[in-house]
């Protein structure tokens, strides 16, 4: 299975880098260092969103490295409470405006609201808006399920390029996987390193992180890769997009290092057979403005 390719086309055309850097729970002030770093390192997909109240600093790094900003895949979200056809035009324009940016390469919704999925279409049609536009290069969305997906395919004109879910070898996301794929969507993993089991569910220890799991631990042992370069490396065999986040430099410049090894089918399956069927994140059908109350300043 060598030579998964670092890029992968969206259904528009467009070309994303397989590997990028997130920055949810990135200061401020860790931000423009954590970017700067990846970007020396090679990473050329940023994830940012409104809600990370850190696209200034991403902005500002992207801008002070000096490499041509069309090299440089920049995403973000618009959050719950921007939901709505005008309310998402004005998160973008505000989103732009934080970020210092001319165009975006890819804006996703962060979350369905499936309490409220008229907004969600309405935020949807935003989307469509600003992709005819040329002010954004492709349009997706995040923690939707197979229904979700359907749901909002069958109220709208533009099949989303990308589903940003949760999935890590201890939550597999089989049936998105499957769906995603039906549909021509591009399925890009968050919490790849299983980060969530661990900043969410400190309790749970070890057996919480799949970065510890012994099969994980023995491919590491047998390429003389870290777990978190097997597991990023599994995310490629399968054909997905993942964007570990990290603020420290040298973690960073693991993270990319995986380019230079291949995992066998069965290896891959192996980790694969890791899924707990246990997400660590907030479950995509009680997320609405009453579970998560906060608003994006101006
Ligand atoms: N769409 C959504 O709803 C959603 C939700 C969550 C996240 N995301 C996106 O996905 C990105 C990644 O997800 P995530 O931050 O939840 O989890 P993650 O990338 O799986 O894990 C990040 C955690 O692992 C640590 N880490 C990084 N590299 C490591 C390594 N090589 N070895 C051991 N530990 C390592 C980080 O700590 P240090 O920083 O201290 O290294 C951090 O605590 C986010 O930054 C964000 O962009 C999206």
């Amino acid at each position: 299975m060598a030579g998964a390719s670092t890029f992968l086309a969206l259904n528009n055309g467009v070309r994303m880098p397989a590997l990028g850097l997130g920055v949810y729970q990135s200061s401020p002030e860790q931000t423009v260092n954590a970017v700067a770093t990846a970007l020396a390192c090679g990473y050329r997909l940023i994830d940012t969103a409104a809600a990370y109240g850190n696209e200034a600093q991403v902005g500002e790094a992207v801008r002070r490295s000096g490499i041509d900003r069309a090299e440089i895949f920049v995403t973000s979200k618009a959050w719950i409470s921007d939901y709505g056809y005008d309310a998402t035009l004005h998160a973008f324009d505000r989103s732009l405006r934080k970020l210092g940016l001319d165009s975006l390469d890819l804006y996703l919704l962060h979350w369905p609201m499936p309490t409220d999925f008229d907004a969600t279409v309405g935020a949807w049609k935003a989307a469509e808006k600003l992709l005819a536009d040329g002010r954004v290069r492709a349009i997706g969305v995040s923690n939707f399920s197979p229904k979700h997906l359907d749901d909002l395919i069958a109220r709208s004109e533009v099949v989303p390029a990308v589903n940003q879910v949760e999935l890590h070898p201890f939550f597999v996301q089989e049936a998105v996987r499957a769906a995603d794929q039906r549909l021509g969507i591009v399925t890009q993993a968050w919490s790849p390193i299983g980060g969530v089991n661990r900043y969410r569910d400190a309790a749970g220890g070890e057996e919480q992180d799949p970065l510890a799991h012994p099969v994980v631990a023995a491919l590491a042992a047998r390429y003389g890769k870290t777990p978190a370069q097997i597991v990023l490396r599994w995310h490629l065999e399968l054909g997905l997009s993942a964007i570990p986040k990290s603020v420290r430099p040298a973690r960073i410049a693991e993270n990319i290092g995986i380019f230079d090894f291949s995992l066998t089918r069965d290896e891959v399956r192996a980790i694969s057979a890791l899924d707990t069927g246990a997400r660590g994140g907030p479950d995509p059908e009680q997320v609405n403005t009453r579970l998560f109350s906060f608003r994006i300043e101006d």
